[in-house]
């Protein structure tokens, strides 16, 4: 469903993204899993339109979309949950939805509150604070909101940037079991996470990024058998600090 070919960004001499080749098929769940200042965020801002390429192709269901402005990849089918959330704090969990439905291509009044409806019910917690301000939500509640927000533009395929972040355990594990059942419901999925542990868990493919490159790729059970060795890799890099 995408491929993504010898893909660089850069912000002015800082080089995020070295060509990185990945790719997703129709429903899957892939991670990325990479320490901080890896490139995971500058990633998903590339395949989301976000930022500007510097080289290399994003395809899209064989459709290139490396230079597609970013509301037409939403209405192309993709999505983003971006780091640290940005819900829209003062404005309700009602409108920050109703925003996420934006750029669907003709869909009808009834059909984005109905799906509005459809987001409460994914996260009933919603459903209580549904016309208080975003700001007043908790981390794990606004996640909930972004994430929504997100699906209200029926994407195929959603990326997701360090979902887990700021969030007590099990606030994640019940976002991650949403996340799950929509991608046994078809929805493919790209998570991006330091969390290397509940990354490997939850997909069945994933990249590792070190400085702006892939240094490992393979399925998620391998790499879990790797184990702690790569955990290492991952974190402590060539520069293998001994602590
Ligand atoms: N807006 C920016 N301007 C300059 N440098 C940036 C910017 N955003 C990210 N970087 C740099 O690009 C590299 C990759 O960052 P990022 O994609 O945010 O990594 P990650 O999400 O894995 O932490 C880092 O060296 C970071 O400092
Ligand atoms: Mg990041």
């Amino acid at each position: 469903m995408l491929e993504v070919r010898d893909l660089k960004v850069s912000y002015g001499q800082i080089k995020a993204l070295k060509g990185v080749s990945m790719r997703i098929d129709r429903g899957e769940f892939v991670g990325v899993i990479g320490a901080n200042g890896a490139g995971k965020t500058s990633l998903l801002m590339a395949l989301s339109g976000a930022v500007r390429t510097s080289g290399g192709d994003v395809i899209l269901d064989g459709r290139d979309v490396t230079h597609l402005p970013q509301h037409l990849r939403v209405s192309n089918g993709i999505a983003i949950v971006p780091e640290g959330r940005q819900v829209f704090g003062p404005l309700t969990v009602m409108e920050n939805l109703e925003l996420g439905g934006f750029h669907r291509r003709g869909a009808s009044r009834a059909e984005i509150v109905r799906d509005q409806e459809m987001m409460l019910d994914l996260f009933p917690i919603l459903r209580l604070r549904a016309r208080q301000l975003a700001a007043t939500l908790s981390g794990g509640e606004q996640q909930m909101l972004a994430i929504g927000r997100a699906l209200m533009s029926r994407p195929r395929l959603l990326l997701l940037d360090e979902p887990s972040f700021g969030l007590a355990p099990m606030v994640f594990q019940e976002i991650l079991g949403t996340l799950r059942r929509l991608h046994a419901e078809g929805l493919a999925c790209l998570m991006v996470e330091q969390d290397a542990h509940v990354t490997l868990e939850t997909t069945s493919r994933s990249y590792v990024f070190q400085t702006g490159q892939i240094i490992t790729e393979g399925s998620s059970s391998d790499l879990r058998d790797a184990g702690l060795g790569l955990v290492e890799e991952i974190y402590l890099g060539s520069a293998g600090k001994s602590s």
